[in-house]
């Protein structure tokens, strides 16, 4: 099952490059680490701040890679480059980044430069779903938390099944829907579409049958929804504390969606969150 929105606002560029309340809100995140991620907590007394948090995920992923010396990796939905250099400071590969968002390749750029990673990180605006790349150009790719704002994750899988030599791994970080789902899920999937600029959910079963689909074997599945759980109320928390300022910034109706589809989104036990790696056959 794959439930979200065609016909609703879309506009995921906007959403990332966009002024006012959401480029305000945004620099919270900035501040957890430049990480565009949950973060990952081992138990309820794991008192880790999100920047440590979301580090972690990221280190989740770079051990699902497990990428080798001198492969060539392709990091779909780059943001602003933060997980790129982490997985280039962990091992000696080369990395391209792809956003749709104009303002975060050049922020990947800065902070590719700034972490003297710029030999080896390059950063471009494309879209996932026609990427820019011929056949077998990676040796490598991952998703992390950028598969919801796709219009189609079929093509992207596609895409990236195409762009990857045979072998290749891929790791893939998204929300995942437990069916059936209730109308109050429903509710707060269409409220997250319009909000965030996502575009759907897919249930686990939908996803590794896409997966397989495309060539992707050995798919490894990890349930990581408990340890992400807090993402949202935190981030919920630290807009509700600064919400003068924000709407200073932009509109208070936009602000206050913001704050409380996010705290709907993390009371909907219908969203679950999975790491998930594979190797293109
Ligand atoms: C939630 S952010 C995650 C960013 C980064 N992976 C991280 O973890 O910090 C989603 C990312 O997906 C990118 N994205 C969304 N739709 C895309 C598309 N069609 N093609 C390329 N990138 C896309 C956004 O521009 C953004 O960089």
């Amino acid at each position: 099952m794959t439930v979200g929105s065609s016909d609703m606002n879309n506009d995921v560029a906007n959403f990332y490059n966009g002024s006012g309340t959401v480029r305000v809100a945004g620099k919270i995140r900035d501040r957890w680490g430049g990480n565009l991620h949950n973060g990952y907590w081992h138990d309820d007394n794991d008192d880790a701040p999100p920047e440590v948090a979301t580090d972690r995920l990221t280190d989740l992923m770079i051990e699902l890679l497990a990428p080798q010396p001198g492969q060539k990796v392709l990091d779909i939905g780059c943001g602003i480059g933060k997980p790129a250099a982490r997985l280039l400071q962990a091992h000696p590969v080369r990395l391209v980044g792809i956003t749709i968002s104009e303002s975060q390749v050049d922020q990947a750029r800065t902070g590719a430069a700034e972490a003297g990673l710029s030999d080896r990180a390059a950063f471009e605006y494309a879209d996932a779903m026609r990427m820019p790349f011929p056949d077998d150009s990676f040796d490598a790719a991952w998703a992390l938390e950028s598969l919801f704002h796709v219009p189609d994750r079929a093509q992207v899988l596609a895409e990236t099944a195409r762009v990857l030599r045979p072998n290749s791994r891929l790791a893939i970080a998204d929300f995942v829907l437990r069916t059936p789902i209730s109308d109050a899920g429903m509710r707060a999937v269409d409220r997250i579409c319009e909000t965030f600029g996502v575009h759907s959910f897919s249930s686990l079963d939908d996803y590794t049958a896409q997966l397989s689909s495309h060539g992707f074997k050995d798919l490894d599945v990890r349930d990581i929804s408990d340890n992400v759980a807090r993402t949202g109320t935190l981030l919920a928390d630290a807009w509700e504390s600064v919400r003068d300022q924000l709407v200073e910034n932009g509109n208070s109706a936009e602000v206050d969606a913001m704050i409380e589809a996010t705290r709907e989104f993390t009371s909907t036990p219908e969203f679950g969150y999975v790491l998930i790696s594979a190797t293109l056959s």
